[in-house]
C-alpha cells in the first residue's frame, strides 16, 4: 500500500485525478469504478475542470458503481444515480448507456444482484475509487461482510445510516438496505485509490492497516491487493507513525 499526504481538499482532488489520468492516456476506454460519499467529490470538481478547460474525453469510458440504497429511485434526491450525474456525469461527454449502478428498486433484488455480479465479472475495472467509512466500510461492506463477497444486499448498520443522514429529512429517513459490489469484485480492480479526509476517518485508517485481518474492519481486505494507493490528510492520516508509509510517487 502507498500512501501520499495532501493539505486540503484541491490537493486531494488533484492527486486522485493524476491517478485516473495516467489510466486514461494509457487506455481512453477505461473501465472506473466510481464511489459516492463527500469524499471523492474534489475529484469529480477536478474532472469536470479539466474536461471543460483540456477537453480530456470519456466517450468510451465505462463507468461502474460501487453501491446504491434499496427503495430511491435514481430520481431520488439521496440516490447514487442522482449522485454521479449531478456531480460528474451531467458534466463530463461519458455517455449514460456506458454507466452501471445497482438498481436499489429492482423488484427482485437477488436477481438484480446476479445481473450486477455478471457485469462487474465482464467488465474488469483499471482503477477503482474508494472512500472508507468511519468503521472501516468499502463501498456498503460493512463489518463482517466476508472477503469473497459478491455483489449482495446489506443491511446497513447504525452508525453507517447515522453518518450518512445529512441530506435526508432525518436518521430514521435513511434506508435500511442497500446494494453493494462485493469486496471480491472490490479486490479484482487492477488499480485501487481510497481517499480519506478528517479525524473522523483516523481510526478506520488506522484499522485498514494495523487491526487484525478479522473483518471486524472490511478495509482490511486491501491489504492483499499488489497496487492500492491511499490518498489522505494529516487529520486522516493522524493514528499513523512515519516508518508505516511507503511515499507514492
Ligand atoms: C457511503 C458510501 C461509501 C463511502 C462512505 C463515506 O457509506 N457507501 O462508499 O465511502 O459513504 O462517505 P463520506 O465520503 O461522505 O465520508
Amino acid at each position: 500500500m502507498k500512501f501520499a499526504l495532501v493539505k486540503n481538499n484541491k490537493e486531494l482532488g488533484e492527486r486522485a485525478f493524476f491517478e485516473i489520468k495516467q489510466v486514461l492516456d494509457a487506455k481512453p476506454d477505461a473501465v472506473i469504478g466510481f464511489a459516492t460519499g463527500s469524499t471523492p467529490l474534489p475529484l469529480y470538481a477536478k474532472m469536470v475542470d479539466d474536461y471543460k478547460k483540456n477537453g480530456t474525453s470519456y466517450k468510451a469510458v465505462r463507468a461502474v458503481n460501487l453501491d446504491e440504497y434499496v427503495g430511491l429511485d435514481a430520481k431520488d434526491k439521496n440516490s447514487y444515480a442522482r449522485f454521479m450525474r449531478e456531480n460528474l456525469f451531467d458534466h463530463i461527454d461519458i455517455l449514460p448507456e456506458n454507466t452501471d449502478i445497482p438498481n436499489g428498486m429492482a423488484q427482485d433484488l437477488e436477481a438484480e444482484c446476479a445481473r450486477y455480479s455478471e457485469m462487474l465479472s465482464v467488465t474488469p475495472r483499471d482503477i477503482q475509487i474508494l472512500g472508507i467509512g468511519a468503521n472501516g466500510h468499502i463501498g456498503f461492506n460493512e463489518p463482517y461482510t466476508k472477503k469473497d463477497s459478491t455483489t449482495h444486499i446489506v443491511s446497513l448498520t447504525a452508525r453507517t445510516r447515522a453518518d450518512n443522514a445529512a441530506g435526508f429529512k432525518n436518521p430514521a429517513a435513511v434506508p435500511i438496505y442497500a446494494l453493494t459490489m462485493g469486496i471480491s469484485e472490490i479486490l479484482a480492480a487492477k488499480k485501487i485509490i481510497l481517499l480519506a479526509t478528517g479525524e473522523k476517518k483516523a481510526q478506520a485508517i488506522y484499522d485498514m492497516l494495523r487491526a487484525r485481518e478479522d473483518l471486524s474492519c472490511p478495509a482490511t481486505a486491501l491489504r492483499g491487493h499488489p497496487d492500492v494507493t491511499v490518498i489522505l490528510d494529516k487529520e486522516a492520516a493522524s493514528l499513523l507513525k512515519f516508518d508505516e508509509w511507503t511515499p507514492a510517487e
